[in-house]
Formats: C-alpha cells, sequence, structure tokens
C-alpha cells in the first residue's frame, strides 16, 4: 500500500532502504564520535542557515532530508555521546534504549487511559515498582510516574506536598489558606525548584534558600533556624528538598539529618536525586543515599546515569494516595472500556495528559542489561571518576570537592587567589575550543573551579589521561604568555 499522496508515507521498500540506511549512519556515529569535535564552533550564520536550508515549499526526498539532519547534528552539537564530553548530566544513551525511542514512535501508543495502551501503562508501572524498591521503597505503598525529566518530576512533588499538607488547596487554591506555605531547599539546588514554586502560585520567595557547607551541603542548623523562623513569622513550612547529588558539584545532603528533621517539624521530604540516584545500583556508593528509604517522594532521571535517550524522569512516592489526590480528575471524552478493571488511568495521575511511552527505554535496557549492567555501569563511571582525581593530583591540579559520585571540580591552588576566575576560565576556553573535550566552569563557595563529570560509560582511562593533558598544556600556555 502507497499513500504518496500526502507524501507522509513511503513505500515498503522505500522505508526499508530509509531504515537501513538510517540504522547504519547512527551506527557509525555511535562507533566514531570519539574521533569528531566534541563540540561546534558556535557560528551563528552558519547555523540559521543550514536550519533554514530544506524550503516546505519545495519538499525534497526522504533520503535527503535524513541526511541533512544527519550532517547537521553531526557538525552542529555538542556531542554528549562523545568519551570526552565531561559535562552536565547528559549521558551516551544505550543501544536499547534508542531502538526504544523508535518503537515507540512507531506503535506510537496512547498512555492516557490504560484502555488505549494497557500494556504501555503495565510496564511503566512494573518498572517504576522495581526502581521504587531499588530505593527501599515497599511494593505495596510505592507509587509513582513516568515524567519528562527531573523538572517535572520536582514540579509533582510541589504539588503532591502540597496537596498533602493542605487538602483545600485542590480545589480552593492557595486563597484558602490560612499561613503561606514555605518550602526549603539548599542554594545549591536545582533550579526547576524556582520555576515549581512560580507553577504552583507560591512564588519564588515561598523557596528558602539555605545555605551550604563548604562542601556545599545543606547546613542543618541553618534550616532549623529559618523553619523556627518562618513559624514565628506565621508562615506554614510544608517541604523539605534534599539533593541527593547536586548538579554543580555533586554534593549528597545529609539525608539522615534531613529525614530526622522533615518528622520533628511535619514536613515532606522530597529527595531530587535526578542524577545520584543511580548509586543506589552500587552498594558501596550507596552509603549517603542510605537514608533515601525514608523520603516522602524521589526524583530520578533514568536520562541522567542510566544512560537512556531524554527525556525519562521518575517521579517515585512511598503514598499511595497522593497522585491520584492531586491529579484525579473526570473527563467525558476519555476512553471508558478500562472501567471497572481496577487500574489507574495515567492522566489522573500525573501533570500530562498524552502520554508517550517513555518507560519503554527504561524497560529494554534493563531487561538487556540487568541490574548487574547497572552496577558496572556505575561502578565503572565512579572508578573513572577517581582515576581523574588521582590523574588531576598527580599534575599539581588540587580537586576542591568531595563527592563519591565522578564530579570533579579542581583548580590550581598555586596560581595566586586573586587570578584564579581569569585562569579557570582560559584552560576551559581552552579546552572546549581545542574540541577534544568539553568541560565547564562552576563555582566552589564563590571561587570558580573547574568541573568535569563521567557521564559516559564508554569514557575510559585513555580519555582521562588525553584530558589531564589536554589542561596541562593549557596551563603552560598561560603560564608561558604570562612570563614572555
Ligand atoms: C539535581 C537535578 N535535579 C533536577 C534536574 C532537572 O532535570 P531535567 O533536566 O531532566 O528536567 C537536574 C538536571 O541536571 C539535576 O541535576
Amino acid at each position: 500500500m502507497t499513500t504518496k499522496k500526502f507524501n507522509l508515507d513511503l513505500d515498503r521498500e522505500e522505508r526499508m532502504s530509509i531504515g537501513e540506511e538510517l540504522l547504519e549512519r547512527i551506527n557509525d556515529y555511535m562507533g566514531s564520535v570519539g574521533g569528531v569535535r566534541v563540540s561546534p564552533e558556535l557560528d551563528v550564520d552558519a547555523i540559521v542557515s543550514f536550519a533554514q536550508r530544506l524550503s516546505f515549499e519545495h519538499p525534497v526526498s526522504a533520503q535527503e532530508a535524513i541526511d541533512h539532519i544527519v550532517e547537521g547534528l553531526t557538525r552542529f552539537q555538542v556531542h554528549t555521546p562523545h568519551p570526552r564530553y565531561f559535562g552536565l548530566y547528559n549521558p551516551r544513551p544505550n543501544y536499547m534504549g534508542i531502538m526504544a525511542d523508535m518503537v515507540t514512535a512507531a506503535f506510537n501508543p496512547q498512555l492516557a487511559a490504560w484502555s488505549h495502551a494497557p500494556i504501555a501503562v503495565e510496564i511503566e508501572q512494573y518498572v517504576l515498582k522495581e526502581i521504587a524498591a531499588q530505593f527501599g521503597y515497599s511494593a505495596e505503598a510505592a507509587d509513582g510516574t513516568f515524567t519528562t525529566g527531573g523538572a517535572e518530576a520536582n514540579l509533582t512533588a510541589v504539588l503532591t506536598a502540597l496537596i498533602h499538607h493542605f487538602p483545600s488547596y485542590g480545589k480552593e487554591g492557595l486563597r484558602s489558606l490560612k499561613a503561606q506555605p514555605v518550602m526549603y531547599a539548599s542554594a545549591e539546588s536545582h533550579h526547576s525548584l524556582v520555576k515549581a514554586a512560580r507553577s504552583c502560585g507560591l512564588g519564588t520567595d515561598s523557596l528558602r534558600i539555605i545555605p551550604a557547607d563548604s562542601q556545599l551541603r545543606m547546613n542543618v542548623h541553618a534550616l532549623q533556624r529559618q523553619i523556627a523562623a518562618d513559624r514565628a513569622a506565621g508562615y506554614a513550612p510544608c517541604l523539605l528538598i534534599a539533593t541527593g547529588g547536586t548538579t554543580g558539584a555533586g554534593a549528597i545532603d545529609p539525608i539522615g539529618e534531613l529525614a530526622d528533621v522533615a518528622e520533628d517539624e511535619g514536613l515532606w521530604l522530597h529527595v531530587d536525586a535526578a542524577y545520584g540516584g543511580a548509586c543506589v545500583f552500587a552498594p558501596e556508593l550507596m552509603e549517603q543515599l542510605r537514608d533515601i528509604r525514608r523520603a516522602d517522594s524521589i526524583t530520578f532521571d533514568a536520562h541522567k546515569w542510566m544512560s537512556v535517550p531524554m527525556g525519562a524522569g521518575m517521579y517515585l512516592t512511598r503514598h499511595r494516595e497522593v497522585l491520584h489526590q492531586a491529579f484525579s480528575i473526570t473527563a467525558d471524552y476519555m476512553p471508558k472500556e478500562g472501567a471497572g478493571l481496577n487500574r489507574v488511568d495515567p492522566f489522573t495521575h500525573s501533570i500530562q495528559w498524552s502520554r508517550r511511552f517513555i518507560g519503554l527505554k527504561l524497560y529494554l535496557s534493563l531487561a538487556t542489561a540487568g541490574w548487574e549492567g547497572y552496577r558496572r555501569v556505575v561502578r565503572h563511571q565512579a572508578e573513572m571518576g577517581n582515576r581523574l582525581r588521582q590523574e588531576l593530583t598527580r599534575s599539581n591540579w588540587t580537586v576542591v570537592n568531595d563527592t563519591v559520585l565522578p564530579v570533579v571540580c579542581f583548580t590550581d591552588i598555586r596560581v595566586p587567589e586573586e587570578s584564579r576566575a581569569k585562569f579557570v576560565s582560559f584552560i576551559c576556553g581552552e579546552a572546549v575550543r581545542s574540541g577534544q573535550a568539553w568541560i565547564s566552569v562552576y563555582d566552589m563557595n564563590q571561587e570558580p573551579a573547574l568541573r568535569a563529570c563521567i557521564t559516559n560509560y564508554e569514557t575510559a582511562e585513555e580519555d582521562i589521561i588525553a584530558l589531564v593533558r589536554l589542561l596541562n598544556s593549557a596551563r603552560a600556555q598561560m603560564m608561558n604568555k604570562k612570563e614572555r
């Protein structure tokens, strides 16, 4: 069958040939990405003109369109799957995750209503329960939902905490509350919480930013003081957010102590473990996250350390009723075939309505790698982080953060303090401009440091050595310049 009259479909032969060609390109990319520049030169004119090269008045063939986009992405993006991308928490996506996204796009299951995609909804529920169990939640109590990422999961956490504390909030809104709710997170927490405060109508002032200690973990005494001051001033503390692996320096808040505070103060405890949560797969890395089981809810992103394509986040909770309280709704136009089957329609259980089969990438990845595969991935990356610390120290760099996660912040303390910011920015700029690695700069206690994170399960010792060589040579270049 061909539906060429719309140009929207291809005949079988064309589909096969495009598919084979594309798979070959994807495989070539995965095999050779280590040989391309990690980041592009940011030539805005060239990029804009490339983006606009295809005209919608004069359609091109499928092959031309595919060639165009593969070339564009090869030339004009930071290659997060590159083994020397030492960047933010963007992984090299594993192959089964990529295949899962293709399957999802082709079958296009609609997960809003259980009866429209029962197998997909049940697979997601199965995966969520298995992940929740890894965090120490009991199977009977645990519930959750896949999200587009950590930001949506954090927004879900704020909403569920509000609903849990203030049952009238859902119907009558903030106006119905006698006191203004406030929540607490460290100065190092993710800024999606700021957006969540805005989206929920609380306003950003309601997010109390608690100072961090020298290792960028939340200062528990400062938290207690702030809660006491808020109560005295007539506010209604309701939510405490701990971070299990901060975005900047991989700091893990003292979750056990924060769980005690939350219990004493009657606060909902949310742990944003978007990245660091993967430590639960490797018992030796788990120590600082052990108390995560005491959290009322958790954010965890599979598109970070679990190496699946974006976007695959999760919101997990040990309060079975709370997603229903926050999101239940009836709509006449929604399918009714599942009524009476004792199953949950995801549109009544989450922010999203139409819903993509997000969980499939994790299901297929876990089904083929198993927990053991992930244990090895997490261990390998943590080991590469340690290797990087060793190599840096050997070359007279000083590591300035302290974490079990493979996030390494460092500087050269031999450089006079007043010139260090400039020095760090020069080294980072040189490394990125070289196209041989991608690193960034992060402020450690108001002092900029270089930041390199092992985000890729393919990153090997030789990549670590190459990075340190690159840094050493940029440093030598700067010193020479100075001497001249
Ligand atoms: C700790 C933490 N929370 C939340 C987020 C936001 O996650 P996403 O980008 O998946 O929405 C990030 C992103 O890096 C993060 O590091």
